[in-house]
């Protein structure tokens, strides 16, 4: 890659004493054997963008696109992507949610990387070592930039297609479908209104949902079992069938629902609106035909009681560093003025001491929320291990996730190894929370 000395750099509030140069940690720069390199080049800019349903919006864009293009590539992988800004004044990054790129790649300006500016570009690599679903979004002002439409998928597929959790043939229907609301309107994949999707009876089906929002959204797949077989990227340890359940997906969480298609149609309700959403329909199933009881009633799937537990790969009851979260909300000094804040132990970023923690460390967090809003926490560059909600270990299989709801009054115990050099961002990703100081850093001493 060319020097990128103009938006490369530690940028402001980076403590003098700290041990790692974020800018030397990039990625590889070389696929592994048998894999390809994927090249992107995404150029952030204004655009009006024409919804299926007549509707335009005024949205920031890569490459004019709502959602970015689609990412993908097959695992080892060499993901090379240019990002440009034509003319976002406020500057954007690319942050790649849930992959655990190496720190100089992370996309968080100020620690990472300078955002860049109108004009100016910036190169990321990284192995696609990690399957599953994620996704991209700038991290720059991000309350303001991915809510206006700077987000895209990233999904990254096994070699040889197929997945330790199938047994059957490949999939023949693999959709990705981001969740992100413009004015109050759900759009799936780029789609408002109901989207329909054309499946035949017994084709295998992955539909890979992706909450880019800041609230959660609640789900319900109406006209067959699945199995949920990944959160946040992670296949699930034997996933077991269920239905007539509702799934809660966390802001910026992850989820992969299979199923084999039924010979009547299936539906994808979101929030309750049985008219909207998903439809996957047979051929000859005739529009409008799909079959959906009200779903407000539906028991919530609590994934700490799903699939079948497996050993940790590490010992979960001790830890090297034990860090207490306290979320609410209250007034706290933002920039040497009183300020009303969303607040990690009674302060707002940037006043939250950094956690630090070094290379090999067994990591846990107590996260507490005292506030009356849900706090979708969010670390960067590791996935955590779910150690117990309100004091109830999970009894079904390990769960690892990047983005966890702490809803109010909740108590959330995680861990993780630290393997992962750098300075990480930690935060909560309802992104207006983020902006109004509930974001820390996680650095490697
Ligand atoms: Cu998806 Cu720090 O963000
Ligand atoms: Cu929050």
């Amino acid at each position: 890659l060319p020097a990128e000395s103009v938006t490369r750099g530690g940028g402001p509030g980076r403590s003098s004493r700290a041990a790692v140069s974020v800018a030397d940690l990039r990625g590889s720069g070389s696929p592994a054997a048998g894999g390809t390199v994927r090249r992107h080049v995404l150029t952030a800019k204004k655009a009006t963008v024409r919804l299926p349903s007549g509707r335009e919006i005024d949205a920031w864009t890569y490459n004019g696109e709502v959602p970015g293009p689609a990412i993908t590539a097959t695992q080892g992988d060499l993901i090379e992507v240019r990002l440009r800004n034509a003319d976002i004044e406020d500057g954007v990054t690319l942050h790649w949610h849930g992959y655990d790129v190496p720190c100089g790649e992370d996309g968080a300006p100020g620690v990472t990387q300078l955002a860049v500016a109108p004009g100016d570009d910036f190169g990321y690599r990284f192995r696609a070592d990690q399957v599953g679903t994620y996704w991209y979004h700038t991290h720059h002002a991000s309350h303001v930039g991915v809510h206006k439409g700077l987000y895209g998928t990233l999904v990254v597929r096994p070699r040889g297609g197929q997945r330790a959790d199938e047994q059957s043939a490949a999939e023949q229907v693999d959709l990705s479908l981001p969740l992100h609301t413009f004015d109050g309107t759900v759009v799936i994949a780029g789609s408002d209104g109901r989207t329909e999707h054309p499946a035949s009876p017994g084709t295998p089906v992955r539909l890979r949902l992706i909450n880019t929002d800041s609230d959660p959204h609640r789900i319900v797949l109406a006209g067959t079992p699945f199995r949920v077989a990944a959160v946040d990227g992670r296949d699930l340890n034997q996933p077991g069938e269920v239905s007539d359940v509702a799934l809660h997906l966390p802001a910026g969480g992850r989820y992969d629902l299979v199923f084999i298609m039924p010979d009547t149609s299936v539906a994808l309700v979101l929030d309750g609106d049985r008219d909207g959403g998903l439809r996957l329909r047979p051929p000859g199933d005739a529009p409008g035909e799909a079959r959906i009881e009200d779903t407000s009633d539906l028991p919530e799937l609590n994934l700490l009681r799903y699939g079948a537990p497996a050993a940790a790969p590490f010992d979960t009851r001790t830890a090297d560093r034990h860090f207490t979260m306290v979320l609410d909300r209250g007034v706290a000094m933002v920039d040497g003025q009183p300020a009303y804040a969303q607040t990690v132990n009674g302060r707002g970023h940037p006043a939250i001491p950094d956690q630090l923690v070094a290379e090999g460390d067994i990591v846990r967090f107590t996260v507490v929320n005292r506030s009356l809003e849900t706090h979708p926490w969010h670390l960067h560059g590791h996935p955590v291990l779910i150690l117990s909600r309100d004091g109830t270990p999970p009894t079904g299989s390990p769960l690892w996730m990047d983005t966890f709801d702490v809803r109010p009054g909740e108590i959330w115990e995680v861990a993780f190894r630290a393997t992962n050099p750098g300075i990480w961002m930690n935060h909560c990703h309802n992104l207006p929370h983020a902006h109004q100081g509930m974001m820390l850093r996680l650095r490697y001493d």
